[in-house]
């Protein structure tokens, strides 16, 4: 039974559109595991009104909230602080209460890689191939350079978009392994190299599913793993296409469960144990009527 008192702590998520969300699953399943006394509601924010809705929620004494699309770089311009990654990235999605305002943080990066830790993937020493140049990318190649990827190649269909991308990686995290190329970029790679890809452009979100970013078994024959940021559907034309060239190959939910995780554990000063994050998956699945 849902307990709802004076002492309820209220979190929630900011964003445009905000009715799909699968958020309130996650944190609404953890503070029931853990018989903790908060709520998580999603708030749609209309254009313009980003500044108002941060600072009504800290005068209404919100714990903490998530921001999402497409508030993720706007909501900086109302923040107390800022954490290190979030500030390098650019792009906050977790505000955390502090006692002068809220302190923003990307959890959006730290989940990818607690995401990609729980799958056996390895970021430190590898050559990555990140597909697209969006805030996605962005972090993704962010998240790769900072634990020590040794060379990031970001392959997007508009080719400046990809080279100032890696150009503000590289002069954010003083480094010069990041380079910007245009989406077959690829093929000046040598062939009988193998790469992680993560797959950070929305070619082959629902309902779109039979399309990938990029169709060509050539550059799949380079791929040893791939990642799809994409969790919708479950198993993406991209995530065949590797398996299909003998790759292994992963979607996006756990990347959303572990940015939920990391903002729950921000929130609340906890860890959460591996046990029970995988009890929210198993919920977060159900929700959402995946099977595997
Ligand atoms: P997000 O912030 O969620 O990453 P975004 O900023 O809209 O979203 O970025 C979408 C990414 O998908 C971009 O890299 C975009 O490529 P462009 O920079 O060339 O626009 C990529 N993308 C979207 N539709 C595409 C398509 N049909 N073919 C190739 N790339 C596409």
């Amino acid at each position: 039974m849902l307990r709802i008192d004076g002492y309820t702590r209220l979190c929630g998520l900011i964003g445009n559109p905000v009715e799909h969300t699968v958020s309130p699953v996650i944190h609404n399943t953890l503070a029931q595991m853990e018989g903790r006394n908060l709520v998580y509601v999603p708030f749609h924010v209309e254009e313009g009104q980003i500044k108002k809705a941060v600072e009504g929620a800290y005068a209404l004494n919100i714990l903490g909230m998530n921001v999402t699309v497409p508030y993720k770089r706007e909501v900086i311009n109302c923040l107390d602080e800022i954490d290190g990654i979030a500030g390098k990235i650019g792009a906050v999605n977790t505000l955390v209460r502090t006692s002068q305002g809220y302190k923003g943080y990307n959890t959006d990066a730290t989940g990818l890689y607690r995401a990609m830790c729980s799958e056996g993937i390895k970021i430190e020493g590898e050559e990555i191939l990140v597909l697209g140049a969006g805030g996605a990318a962005r972090a993704a190649a962010f998240l790769c350079v900072l634990k020590g990827a040794l060379k990031v190649y970001i392959l997007n269909r508009t080719k400046e978009r990809a080279q100032m991308v890696a150009e503000e990686v590289n002069g954010q995290c003083k480094t010069e392994c990041v380079e910007g190329m245009g989406i077959d970029g690829y093929k000046n790679l040598p062939e009988d190299k193998k790469y992680l890809a993560i797959q950070a452009t929305s070619v082959g979100l629902f309902p779109h599913t039979q399309e990938a970013v990029i169709s060509d078994k050539g550059f799949y024959r380079r791929v040893h793993t791939g990642f799809d940021l994409i969790y919708r559907p479950s198993c993406t034309k991209f995530m065949k296409l590797v398996r299909e060239a003998g790759g292994r190959s992963y979607h996006g939910l756990k990347m959303l469960l572990y940015q939920g995780i990391e903002a729950y554990e921000l929130w609340n000063g906890i860890s959460v144990s591996q046990k029970d994050a995988l009890l929210v998956y198993a919920k977060m699945k159900e929700a959402m009527g995946i099977e595997e």
